[in-house]
């Protein structure tokens, strides 16, 4: 049962960053931060609860179902170990064989699947937006496991608490975030999260990736030159390039094909690309003492960054991925904690005879129907073709 839930957070879905304030990010921060000796598996999530007999964790009996319409290994195995580290049965979504290849839309998917008893849904679908639209077609919790270039809020956090680790705050860094930026999802939530912690960021690569960030509300400060701007850099975040997201060109005649399977690109050339903005040893040692590496992955090694400095004493990632499975457990206990209270709190219809709990949490509210007819059909744009993800 989802008791345990720190007063003071009241969403029971996680879409983004952006809608967030300072103090709901550092909430489930903190919250995470609570997390991390169980996140590891090494102390089991249920003891949270208590005295022996190990009462339940905190979602035993709650189900969550992992709907990945787009390739995942870090993502969806960190909310899947998270989901079950608190005592919830997981369900994983197979977009390749699903009736999404029957042309049904994603939102019937997603109402039907709920139909047989859902407390959370983790979705990342290679449309904008797409999360937001199965939050409003669904009564359980909703959380963003990436959509498009759009948001990817968990990655952030999880960014945010390795960098608090090993840096001691969130506020007064500056934070470079080094790539494909028109492409990541993971550069736009860490620009919401981190500027309303008070850091500052700075978007760097080379004039093509730095187009399309037309869609940020928030102010943006970009650079072209990474060897001027690390100097001045408390953290470097590398970025993949994200061929697969890409949608004109193919990359410049260079490149092996089969390390980087593009099906389009934007033209660029990367030898060109690494000569400017590969993170090499070489390059890292100007950035301020100190300085921590991050990289969401998946990682190619060297194209934005060197093995030396992927592997080296700087380098967090793997730590980041660990603050993961810590984020994820708070992020899925705050957000269904919201959801318990809300369910608590509906009224049953007068005219409905008394239903069970679950039988009722089925037949209240049908907000998305509408929306059905306007999209998000099957597993979006992405099917069929090669989509990486982490
Ligand atoms: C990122 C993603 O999928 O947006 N990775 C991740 O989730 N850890 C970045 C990427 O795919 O390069």
């Amino acid at each position: 049962m989802a008791k345990k839930t720190p007063a003071g957070w009241t969403r029971k879905h996680l879409l983004g960053l952006e809608d967030l304030s300072a103090g709901e990010i550092r909430h489930l921060l903190d919250a995470a931060e609570k997390f991390l000796p169980y996140a590891t598996g090494t102390r089991p999530a249920r003891a949270l609860a208590g005295k022996p007999p190990v009462p339940p964790g905190p979602l035993a009996n709650r189900t969550v179902l992992n709907l990945f319409c787009e390739d995942s290994t870090r993502t969806r195995t960190s909310f899947t170990l998270a989901a079950e580290r608190l005592g919830a049965r997981v369900i994983q979504f197979q977009a390749g064989t699903s009736s999404l290849k029957k042309n049904e839309t994603l939102l019937d998917t997603a109402r039907n699947i709920e139909a047989m008893g859902l407390d959370a849904i983790v979705i990342r679908h290679p449309d904008r937006g797409a999360p937001q639209a199965v939050a409003e077609a669904v009564n359980c919790s909703v959380l963003n496991a990436g959509d498009d270039a759009h948001e990817h809020p968990t990655q952030a956090l999880l960014d945010f608490l390795a960098m608090r680790h090993k840096l001691g705050r969130l506020d007064g860094l500056t934070v470079a975030i080094v790539g494909d930026i028109r492409h990541s999802r993971v550069a736009r939530s860490n620009l919401h999260g981190l500027s309303k912690l008070g850091s500052r960021v700075i978007f760097v690569g080379p004039p093509p990736f730095l187009e399309g960030l037309g869609d940020i509300a928030a102010p943006v400060e970009t650079s072209t030159d990474l060897e001027a701007v690390l100097p001045e850099c408390d953290a470097v975040m590398m970025l993949r390039v994200q061929f697969e997201r890409h949608e004109r060109n193919v990359p410049n005649g260079a490149g092996p094909p089969a390390q980087h399977p593009a099906e389009g690109g934007v033209a660029f050339d990367l030898e060109d690309y690494k000569r400017g903005y590969q993170l090499t040893a070489k390059r890292l040692a100007r950035a301020k003492p100190g300085a921590i590496v991050l990289h969401p992955g998946p990682i190619n090694r060297g194209l934005e960054i060197t093995d030396e400095v992927a592997d080296g004493p700087q380098s967090v990632i793997l730590h980041q991925v660990t603050c993961g499975v810590a984020v994820r457990m708070a992020a899925l206990s705050l957000c269904v904690g919201a959801l318990e209270r809300e369910r608590k709190s509906a009224k049953p219809s007068p005219l409905t005879p008394p239903l069970s709990r679950s039988t009722q949490r089925l037949s209240t509210g049908h907000k998305g129907r509408g929306r059905q007819k306007r999209g998000l059909s099957r597993e979006g744009r992405g099917r069929g073709k090669s989509s990486a993800g982490a």
